[in-house]
Order: C-alpha cells, then structure tokens, then sequence
C-alpha cells in the first residue's frame, strides 16, 4: 500500500498529483454496472460478498481511480436496528417509518449479528483487490440516519417530520439518535478491524437545520464515531452537506478530512479549516452533464488550488447522478492524472 497516493495523501505526504476518486462511483454511470444491475437486484449485489466485491472494484479498472468505497448502503444501520427496509425500482422504503408509531423507541433493537454479511463483503475486496488500492469504508452520519429513518422515503429530500421531531420531542430525537450512534461505533470499528484504509462519514442531510444547532445536537454524536475509527488507527473523511460557514467550527480533533459540498468554495473553505484538517471535493456532479471543453475549463481552475495544497483529494461535491456520461467520468480522471500540478516537491 506504500506505492498509494490516496494513503500517502492521507498521511500528509508529497505527491505529484492529488488522488482521485468519487462518491457513489460504481453505481451509478458504469455501463458494467448496468449491465450486472440488468441481472441481479441492488439487493442481491451488495449482500453477495462474491457480486460486491465485484462491484466495488469496477471504477478501479473501468476509471482508473486511486481508491475503491464498499458496494453497500447507509441504510444498513437502520435495517441492523430492525426497521424493514426495501430497495425499490424507485428507491429505498421502509415498511414502517418511526413517524407512524406511538412508540418508536420499542421498536429500535440493534442486532449487529445484521451487518455480518457485510464484513464477509469486505473480506472479500481485501482477497480480491489490487495491492495498493485502498479500500474506503462508511456509514451514514447519525443526523442523515435518523431522517431516514424517521420520515420513511425523504420528500424532495426535506424530511420535514424528522426536522419537526427535533423542536417538538427532542428528548425522544436523542434517544433514536444514541441507538445510531452506538450501532454505527461498533459498525465503523468492524469496518477498520477488517482491514478497510479510510472511513467516510456521510452527513448528506447536514443542511436541513441551521449549523449552531448542528453543533449543539448532533455534532456530539457525530464525534464519537470520528473518534473512535481515529483512535482505532484509520484515518476518517467527514462529510456535512450543507453545514456552510458552520465547517470553521470543525476541529483537527474532529475529523482527519473534511469532504467539501459544491456549494462551497475550495479556497474559501481552507481558509475558514484549521489547515490540519485535509480537504476533499468539491466538483459540481453536474459540471460532468457538459461537453468535455467545457469540463476541462471548470477543471482548469482547480490547478492553482491543487498546486499550492497538498493535503487535498479530487472528488465530487456529492455523489455521481446516474444521466452522467461515463466517458465524461473517464475524462476527469484522465485529466486529473495528466495535468501538471505544479507542485513544489
Ligand atoms: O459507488 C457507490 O454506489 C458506492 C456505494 C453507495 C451506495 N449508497 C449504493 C447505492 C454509497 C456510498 C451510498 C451512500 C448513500 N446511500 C447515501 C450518502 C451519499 C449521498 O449520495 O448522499 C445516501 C443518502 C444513501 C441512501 C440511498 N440509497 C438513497 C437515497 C437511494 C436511492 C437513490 C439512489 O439511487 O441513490 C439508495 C439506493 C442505492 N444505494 C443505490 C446504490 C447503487 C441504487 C440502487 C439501485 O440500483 O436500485
């Protein structure tokens, strides 16, 4: 793994280039993905250690990106905590939303026996993956978790019962909130116990309340598992969508990394970031939906940035949406790995 430019980047040492990789990079615009998808449910692919692995190392050869995230999702930790999940043609649904119950704290059983299969997945990645490809672990960020949880399928992504649940029982909020919690714990530190490189925490939904009480509620929770997977060794990523000038108020002790949004300014965003703090991001997903001359101009900017800042790593501001192009994907990488970067070494 020494021959890494992620892990190197990720300890803080020199490259040439920044490495690159992208959130929900397998599932979404590879034509082999597609076609496996054809044949098996999203189900079928992420629990057979055999098909997950398979897919999680398909933007590796496909791409050519320097890291591969394990093929699953972050509804897991609902599903361990007993709530029945389905992945529909038209998304993930729970059979019984918190929202609905009188008593939804009864309802919350964790059973970490659930999340077995998805060490056996690792396993098998680790057998099965190229020797310096890093593999990148995660879990969704408790706040993103409880807000499916609650509100069953988002609306417009809004979670508007969730939200109101937070005001109106906030005692009831923490209790769900603590079950995530320390599920997740164990859940990130079995992921690091099998072997993964990096873990990324994801706070999709970070922006739906303002960011003082981000802090003052969730952020708590949310250290604790940075924290943990940082004292087990392995380095963590945090990713809090929509928490704008609110990330000045993250701490080295907080996070090793922090996954900047496309809505906020790379350069803007290291200034307000201790410069411990490693950066990562930010491109619009978007920006992929152009012609190739209009990406490599946008790109063009991030030289600058990418030339003076070491401690960075290509990605997107948010996941991969499935109408882009991958030969536009493929164009990225292979701009990022052919640019000058001008670094001082
Ligand atoms: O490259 C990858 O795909 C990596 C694996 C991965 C998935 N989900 C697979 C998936 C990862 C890292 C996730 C994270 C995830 N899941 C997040 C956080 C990241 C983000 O994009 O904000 C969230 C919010 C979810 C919840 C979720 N899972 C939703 C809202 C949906 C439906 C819409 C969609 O397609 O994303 C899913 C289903 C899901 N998760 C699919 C995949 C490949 C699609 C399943 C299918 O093929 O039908």
């Amino acid at each position: 793994m020494e021959n890494s430019i992620f892990i190197k980047t990720l300890k803080g040492e020199k490259t040439e280039r920044p490495p690159v990789w992208f959130m929900r990079q397998a599932g979404r615009v590879l034509p082999s993905y597609m076609k496996m998808r054809a044949k098996y449910s999203f189900r079928e692919l992420m629990s057979s250690p055999k098909l997950a692995a398979k897919v999680t190392l398909l933007p590796i050869d496909d791409l050519g990106v320097d890291a591969a995230i394990l093929f699953s999702d972050i509804l897991v930790i609902p599903e361990a905590l007993g709530m029945g999940l389905d992945f529909t043609d038209t998304g993930p649904r729970f059979s019984n939303p918190l929202k609905n119950m009188a008593d939804p704290l009864s309802s919350l059983k964790a059973a970490s026996s659930k999340l077995t299969y998805i060490y056996n997945v690792i396993d098998e990645i680790q057998y099965t993956k190229p020797i310096d490809i890093p593999l990148i672990g995660f879990c969704g960020a408790p706040f993103t978790t409880f807000c499916y949880m609650v509100q069953g399928l988002g609306t417009n992504h809004i979670f508007p019962d969730a939200v109101a649940m937070l005001y109106k029982n906030r005692e009831l909020a923490e209790q769900i909130l603590e079950e995530i919690t320390q599920l997740s714990i164990e859940y990130a530190l079995n992921q690091v116990e099998h072997g993964i490189a990096a873990f990324q925490l994801f706070e999709t939904h970070a922006g739906l309340i303002p960011s003082s009480f981000y802090f003052e509620l969730i952020m708590p929770f949310v250290r604790r598992i940075l924290v943990a997977v940082m004292e087990a060794g392995c380095p963590v990523i945090f990713l809090p969508k929509g928490l704008g000038a609110g990330i000045k108020h993250i701490t080295p002790t907080d996070t090793s990394f922090l996954s900047i949004d496309w809505q906020t300014p790379l350069e803007e965003a290291r200034e307000m970031v201790h410069p411990s703090i490693g950066l990562q991001g930010n491109i619009d997903p978007r920006l992929l939906l152009a012609d190739q001359n209009t990406i490599q101009n946008t790109l063009e900017k991030y030289v600058a940035f990418g030339s003076e800042n070491q401690n960075w790593i290509f990605n997107v501001g948010h996941g991969f949406i499935p109408s882009i192009p991958f030969e536009n994907a493929k164009f990225v990488v292979d701009w990022v790995k052919q640019t000058n970067w001008e670094r001082k070494t």
